[in-house]
């Protein structure tokens, strides 16, 4: 879909990706930006068409979103600052934490508004983002949120909003698990004699081979994990102890914990 301007309220890492992505699919997007150290200026030169340290009328107001990208612990003080410069235009939240409930209290009663959960690859423009859009959002609305996280990766909408729960533990928290494979697989291969250099050799190129394989193939996972696993062979001998010290149990109660946690957070200032 076709944006004219977009305004950052936080001008960090997230609002970069996304910005750098808004620019690459639409060089003529106009991108403004709200961002209180003017130390980070500097990151924006070439992306931002105008940037201040406070919200105004002028950065703000005709805006087609506004993107809240501020932690969560500064998401009341933004709002705040905020809300006396709306005019209605569609707020996107990419911030961990803060239900549409409490933004929209702190905006003020606005609902226009649409909450997303990005992850870390999205900053390389691989991310995997949820986003849930209540029923009182327009479909024209939604479909300009989920353009607008495409920007840096992937999307997929969920119909309720405690589903982002459940997605924060999976893709939001889940580039932490994958680098703890690597960081345990890499212990593992030292542990058989190689040397850091060669460990991370054959853990990425494996990694990487593995996921390109599983992506392209029409097989499900199990099925190409079958195919490395001959019966009384070396795999099937690794697996077993992978069983029986319950990996795949593990991984269940670990994502169950995040959704948990996550759960806990959205509720701690009500
Ligand atoms: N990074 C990710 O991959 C990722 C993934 C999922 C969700 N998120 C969510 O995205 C949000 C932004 O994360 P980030 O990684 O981009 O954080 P970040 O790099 O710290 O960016 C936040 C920016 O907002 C600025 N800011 C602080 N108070 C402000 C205010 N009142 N008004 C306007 N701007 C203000 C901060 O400036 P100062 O440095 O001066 O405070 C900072 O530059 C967070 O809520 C995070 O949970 C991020």
């Amino acid at each position: 879909m076709k944006l004219c301007r977009v305004t950052f309220i936080g001008g960090g890492n997230m609002a970069l990706a996304l910005a750098a992505g808004i620019r690459s699919a639409q060089p003529e997007a106009r991108i403004h930006v709200v961002e209180p150290w003017v130390e980070q200026h500097g990151r924006w030169s070439s992306l931002a068409d105008a940037i201040g340290i406070a919200s105004d009328r002028a950065l703000v107001s005709g805006s087609d979103v506004i993107v809240l990208a501020v932690k969560p612990q500064v998401m009341a003080e933004a709002c705040a600052a905020l809300a006396p410069h709306l005019t209605g235009e569609l707020i996107l939240s990419v911030a961990a934490g803060s239900p549409i409930r409490r933004i929209s209290a702190w905006l003020n009663g606005h609902t226009r508004i649409v909450r997303s959960m990005p992850n870390t690859p999205a900053l390389i423009g691989k991310g995997m983002s949820g986003f849930y859009a209540p029923p009182t959002v327009s479909a024209e609305d939604t479909a300009l949120a989920a353009s607008l996280l495409a920007a840096c990766g992937d999307v997929l909408q969920v119909a309720e909003e405690s589903t982002l729960d459940a997605v924060t533990a999976v893709s939001g928290s889940g580039p932490a698990y994958v680098f703890h494979w690597i960081e345990s697989l890499t212990r593992a291969a030292e542990a058989v004699g190689f040397g850091p250099e060669e460990a991370k050799q054959l853990v990425m190129k494996t990694l990487r081979g593995a996921l390109c394989l599983a992506e392209q193939s029409s097989d499900p996972p199990a099925i190409l994990r079958e195919r490395v696993t001959s019966k009384g062979g070396t795999t099937a001998a690794a697996l077993a102890v992978l069983a029986e010290r319950g990996v795949t149990d593990a991984y269940i109660a670990a994502v169950e914990a995040a959704r948990c946690r996550a759960e806990e957070l959205g509720r701690a200032d009500d």
